[in-house]
């Protein structure tokens, strides 16, 4: 039927009319807000990070006192980044999995204080003291050849070694009472690592958000600074995957799957909208995407200059869903809370 029996513009006639035409909604419970946790960080002295305006370093304390006033916005989800000492940094990322390190800490006192759905990064790259997500493995017979080990080439990321230390850490954040641990490491083989260690445990209900679709994205930028966690040598290119790629997502997801992942993540959201619309349509699973630091500071940047309205912000999000997402990790999250049902 074509025009003038058909008209469009009947749909779009009145704000009541659009209202129930609607065919994807933005709500609270969508989002999930990411937290920076510094250890050590005094009370009451948030550290401004650069790169990212609006968000901050926060001490644990601090921490939950931010959260809970999210929670009363009504906020249902976050997900912890700790940033360890400094000096504490080391080759296998020891703080990573300590006991009473600053992740373990904050997520015990979420689950004391708040009804927050409580999720985990697993990684060990703000731990490790080359800032990698794996164990470093250097090869001395190509560091002989260019007399250093700031090459891509002489350097390799160990894969099964690092399984251990990744279900080590997804381990003690279970033990600190974590609703859900986010493997973000891109190594394989290490939700099944993570689901077994759990599981011989008594973690059986302990769910794993697996980014599964992770991407080597200059997007990440702002948030490396933001957690000192950029790599001293050599990038990522070697474990994450190639932006060029998308059928290649597919087998990601389909692996973590079939090794226990109870929701499938993909990273960056954005400029990946493609890839969260296939993994959508491939599987069963909940789908998650992560609105990440460069995309949060690209659009805030936009804001602050003035040649943006903040209406971007929903309509980027909305955009998002609109591919598929069920849940979006984005720094947004505090910003558009009042604006939600
Ligand atoms: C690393 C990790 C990264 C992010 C979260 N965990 C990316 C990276 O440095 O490779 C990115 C988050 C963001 O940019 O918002 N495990
Ligand atoms: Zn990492």
């Amino acid at each position: 039927m074509n025009f003038p029996i058909t008209r469009m513009r009947r749909l779009r006639k009145s704000p009541e009319i659009r209202d129930i035409f609607k065919e994807t909604s933005l709500n609270k419970e969508d989002l999930i807000y990411p937290l920076f946790v510094k250890e050590g960080l005094e009370n009451g002295k948030k550290e401004v990070i650069s790169t990212m305006p609006g968000e901050y370093r926060y001490s644990i304390d601090d921490a939950v006192i931010y959260g809970k006033e999210l929670e009363e916005k009504g906020l249902k989800s976050i997900i912890i980044f700790g940033i360890p000492l400094e000096d504490e940094k080391d080759e296998c990322g020891s703080q990573a999995f300590a006991k009473n390190g600053v992740v373990q800490k904050t997520i015990k006192r979420f689950k004391e204080e708040t009804n927050l759905v409580v999720i985990s990064d697993v990684c060990l790259c703000q731990y490790t003291s080359h800032g990698h997500c794996g164990l470093l493995k250097e090869n001395d017979s190509i560091k002989e050849e260019n007399n250093s080990f700031n090459t891509t080439e002489s350097i390799e990321i160990l894969n099964d070694e690092t399984l251990d230390y990744l279900a080590k850490v997804a381990l003690s954040h279970a033990e600190a009472g974590v609703d859900i641990v986010a493997p973000s490491d891109m190594m394989d083989g290490r939700v099944l690592a993570i689901r077994e260690i759990l599981d011989r445990n008594g973690y059986e209900n302990t769910l794993i958000m697996s980014y599964s679709a992770k991407y080597a994205s200059s997007f990440y930028g702002p948030f490396r600074e933001a957690v000192s966690s950029a790599p001293s040598c050599g990038d990522r290119e070697s474990y994450q995957m190639d932006p060029v790629n998308a059928r290649e997502a597919i087998r990601e997801a389909e692996l973590d799957m079939v090794e226990g992942a109870d929701v499938l993540m993909v990273k960056p959201a954005l400029a990946y909208l493609d890839i969260i619309k296939s993994l959508k349509e491939e599987f069963n699973l909940p789908i998650a995407a992560y609105n990440v630091s460069g995309e949060y500071s690209m659009i805030k940047a936009g804001i602050d200059l003035g040649y943006l309205r903040e209406d971007v912000i929903i309509e980027s999000l909305i955009s998002i869903k609109r591919a598929g997402a069920d849940l979006i990790l984005t720094h947004f999250a505090k910003d558009i809370l009042d604006n939600l049902d």
